[in-house]
């Protein structure tokens, strides 16, 4: 943690406190171990907090809010129980935009300062603690604009009739709604009260509701120790279905049935997980499915994974993301990246278990499809960063930066790869042991790239003769550029059938010639995301009309059309692209399009019309990403000419995609 930076307002003040407090012993999680673990990781350094927490930490959180939708402000306390062995006389929080009202120490008014806000990470809350002091409250107000709230009026639902309200707090945005300390090397419990409208639901990162209260409070605990991104909350007109003992879905009423439906193999999944890397350890696990605007495809909070309802095919084809987030359960909210710089021990780990899960419920032709669609996700990524960015590198050096910079799919593809090559080296019986005793043995902790190479060297390649890190090129894996020469193949025999109809599409086979039988989605998606280049415009009509791509229902079928229709400036698919752009805010299908979009100054015309109308919908982080591809501030709203609409003709985000059609 920045410890001079969080020091220097309150020199003053704390002088004595400041100085350079001996290392204190880490402090275990909270959460009982259920195999025996090794001892909790050294105190790590995380560019992105201001948090003294390697002499101090929360360890239990006391939440009480009330939601009000009129002011879009979250009001109330944070009751913060301390772990303080060396009795730190300061406590040093996170915060970004909260005005903070007033600050306790067990029960008593203490001395506290907010020092300058530093770019990304906000203003740390500089709290003294007398001797001993166990307890510290904040009474706080969220800002209107607060980063991780998006406030949705009720014509941006699905019924029409109540305003909704969620929280997104990965990366650093948990210090937007909560003080505390915003670095996932912390873990703490919690238990909240929500003091919501009456007719609402209120649900958590927690044991949650499964009705409505007629006051409108909601109580939560969390016994479990979590990481502050991990925070979340939703208010909404909510509803739930259950879709097995232990899993369910929340959604608003109009959608419940269809993601009932759509997420039926959930208890398949975790029994899947759970046989390869060891028990469930949260108790329920449930889905909630968010309004259209919600950025990103799926956010593992734990016991409720945040969905976004583009997912909702109709046809179960898209639920490789449900896979991934809860495989998170174990890699990333189990064990946990220490810093951004660590994400990778999240999100590769993360993508290789979801393949697994994947192969396990539909056969290793289908994941292996998944699989080659991720290597050339990794690929144009790689592309677009520059083959020798230091951003390739699976452990980043984001300080000074914000995270976001570092969630590329270099942590998630290249990431998955280094597990596939480890996989393909020792054989998958020895693999999988590892992994669940590298679960098991760091269950609840936070795990730092070096801890984890030390371990993987410790507890696997020393143990294989002939192997050895040198061999595997790890270090040109996790500290080298680009992508190393020893990269696992992966082989999509399915996507060879894609690639004979691309040769004939390019020979001039007519679309209704191809042999398209038995594909499915992933199908579709290599075969859209190869098309010929410049195909003459009435060949990219015959494919339209006979495939109904513009209609397509299914957001990634769709997706990767309009990327094509972009590209060849296929203009008749451009009302289906202004339906999409304005229709739903994920940010992996918004950065693309509108980048391909900004290109050429006529595109971009069009991107800035439509993204004057879209704008307001979007939540906070998909507005910071097309305002920087748009270049937004400086050319609006001149450089945009008429772009800017009155305040009634923007987005209103309709509710559920239309269903799925064959494409
Ligand atoms: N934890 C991530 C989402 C995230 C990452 C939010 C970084 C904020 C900062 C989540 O597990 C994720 O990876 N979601 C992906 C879907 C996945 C199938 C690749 C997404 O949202 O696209
Ligand atoms: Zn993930």
């Amino acid at each position: 943690m920045t410890r001079l930076r969080s020091c220097a307002p309150l020199l003053l003040l704390l002088l004595a406190a400041c100085g350079t407090p001996a290392p204190a012993p880490p402090v275990p999680a909270a959460s009982p171990a259920a195999a025996p673990q090794e001892t909790a990781a050294a105190a790590v350094d995380d560019p992105h907090s201001h948090a003294n927490s390697e002499t101090v930490r929360v360890r239990h959180l006391e939440l009480d809010l009330a939601v009000d939708f009129a002011a879009r402000r979250l009001s109330g306390r944070a009751g913060l129980l301390l772990d303080n062995p060396a009795d730190a006389r300061r406590l040093v929080l996170d915060t970004r935009d909260l005005e903070v009202r007033q600050v306790r120490v067990d029960g008593g008014d203490a001395a506290y300062e907010l020092g300058e806000p530093a770019p990304h990470l906000g203003r740390p809350l500089i709290v003294e603690l007398p001797p001993a002091a166990r307890r510290v409250e904040v009474d706080y107000v969220t800002s209107p604009d607060a980063a991780a709230l998006q406030w949705l009026t009720a014509n941006q639902t699905a019924v029409g009739r109540h305003p909704f309200l969620f929280t997104q707090s990965q990366a650093i945005l948990a210090r937007t709604w909560i003080p505390l300390q915003d670095t996932p090397a912390v873990r703490f419990t919690y238990e909240a009260t929500l003091r919501v409208p009456p007719g609402l639901m209120a649900v958590m990162s927690a044991d949650n509701p499964q009705r409505k209260a007629a006051d409108g409070v909601y109580r939560f605990s969390m016994p479990q120790a979590i990481p502050s991104y991990l925070m979340a909350l939703a208010v909404g007109d909510l509803e739930f279905r259950a879709t097995g003992d232990r899993s369910g879905v929340y959604a608003e009423p109009p959608v419940v049935e269809a993601a009932a439906w759509e997420f039926a193999q959930v208890p398949e999944m975790m029994a899947t997980v759970e046989e390869l890397y060891g028990p469930y350890r949260w108790g329920r696990y449930d889905l909630l499915v968010l309004p259209p605007s919600f950025p990103f495809g799926g956010m593992e909070n734990p016991r409720l994974t945040f969905v976004t309802p583009t997912i909702l095919a109709g046809d179960r084809s898209l639920v490789s993301l449900v896979a991934h987030e809860l495989a998170h359960s174990w890699s990333g909210n189990l064990v946990t990246n220490a810093t951004w710089n660590d994400f990778w021990l999240n999100e590769g780990f993360t993508t290789y278990l979801e393949n697994r899960i994947m192969e396990a419920l539909f056969g290793r032709p289908y994941a292996e499809m998944l699989a080659q669609l991720g290597r050339q996700d990794l690929e144009e990524e790689i592309a677009q960063l520059g083959a020798d960015s230091p951003d390739t590198r699976l452990h980043l050096d984001l300080g000074g930066r914000d995270p976001d910079e570092g969630m590329t799919a270099v942590a998630y593809d290249k990431g998955a790869l280094l597990l596939r090559l480890l996989e393909n080296e020792v054989g998958r019986e020895r693999f999988d042991a590892f992994l669940r005793a590298y679960f098991d043995r760091h269950a609840f902790q936070s795990m730092t790239t070096a801890a984890f190479l030390a371990y993987l060297e410790r507890e696997l390649l020393a143990r294989v003769p002939q192997l050895d890190a040198d061999a595997l090129r790890i270090d040109a894996w996790v500290h080298g550029v680009g992508l190393p020469a020893n990269a696992p193949r992966v082989e999509a025999a399915e996507l060879e059938r894609v690639e004979g109809q691309l040769e004939r599409l390019a020979a001039g086979a007519p679309a209704g010639e191809l042999d398209t039988g038995g594909w499915t989605t992933h199908h579709w998606l290599h075969l859209l995301r190869h098309l010929p280049a410049e195909l003459p415009q009435q060949r990219l009509a015959e494919l339209d009309r006979q495939f109904g791509l513009s209609d397509s229902g299914n957001s990634e079928v769709l997706f990767a059309w309009l990327m094509q229709a972009v590209r060849q400036d296929y203009e008749p698919a451009y009302p289906a692209l202004e339906r999409f752009l304005t229709g739903m805010g994920r940010r992996k299908f918004l950065e693309p399009l509108y980048r391909e979009l900004a290109k050429d100054p006529e595109g971009r015309r069009l991107a800035l019309r439509i993204y004057a109308r879209a704008r307001p919908g979007y939540h906070s982080v998909a507005v910071h990403t097309v305002d920087a591809i748009l270049d937004w501030g400086a050319t609006a709203p001149d450089a945009a000419g008429e772009a800017h609409p009155s305040s009634t003709s923007t987005t209103t985000f309709p509710s559920t995609p239309p269903a799925a059609s064959a494409a």
